[in-house]
């Protein structure tokens, strides 16, 4: 069979495209555990109120330098509704919801969670500077959508 250079050109080219992206895509998955959310933990979303830690919801002390925020998401509020965490310390942000699936913004930082009910997510972070941090819902959840916010105060210690 007789190829044309050009052909044979775009066919080396899209198989080594092609090579390149299973690379990629393999080192970021493999290299890097960027896996799919599958290793969450569950819970009864109709157990919440209950289950631990959602029955204390707040800021707990881990160790010195450590705390976990645990959040109850539902329509159309987060509880608490205000927390307050001291700046430089590492957030551990654990996050579930009763009903729908809502998320759990902080503006003007790289957090960005999904509240799912039956499933409980974490996600780390340390902030740099004191101050008032807005938290938004950002999947739409119902008629209230646009009003479920809390606030984060970030303190000095
Ligand atoms: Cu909760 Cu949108």
């Amino acid at each position: 069979m007789h190829f044309h250079k050009f052909e044979k050109i775009w066919l080396i080219f899209g198989t080594l495209s092609l090579v390149l992206f299973l690379t990629i895509v393999g080192v970021t998955a493999f290299g890097h555990g960027h896996t799919p959310a599958g290793g969450m933990d569950i819970i009864d979303p109709e157990k919440v109120h209950e289950t631990a830690p959602f029955n204390n919801p707040g800021i707990h002390q881990i160790d010195e330098n450590t705390y976990e925020v645990v959040v109850v998401s539902s329509a159309f509020a987060y509880t608490p509704n205000h927390i307050e965490v001291p700046v430089g310390k590492e957030i551990i942000f654990t996050l579930t919801s009763t009903d729908v699936v809502h998320s759990f913004t902080i503006d003007d930082t790289k957090v960005n969670m999904m509240a799912v009910p039956g499933r409980i997510t974490h996600k780390s972070y340390t902030f740099t500077e004191p101050g008032n941090y807005l938290i938004l819902c950002n999947e739409y959840c119902g008629a209230g959508h646009h009003f479920m916010q809390a606030e984060i105060e970030v303190i000095e210690q």
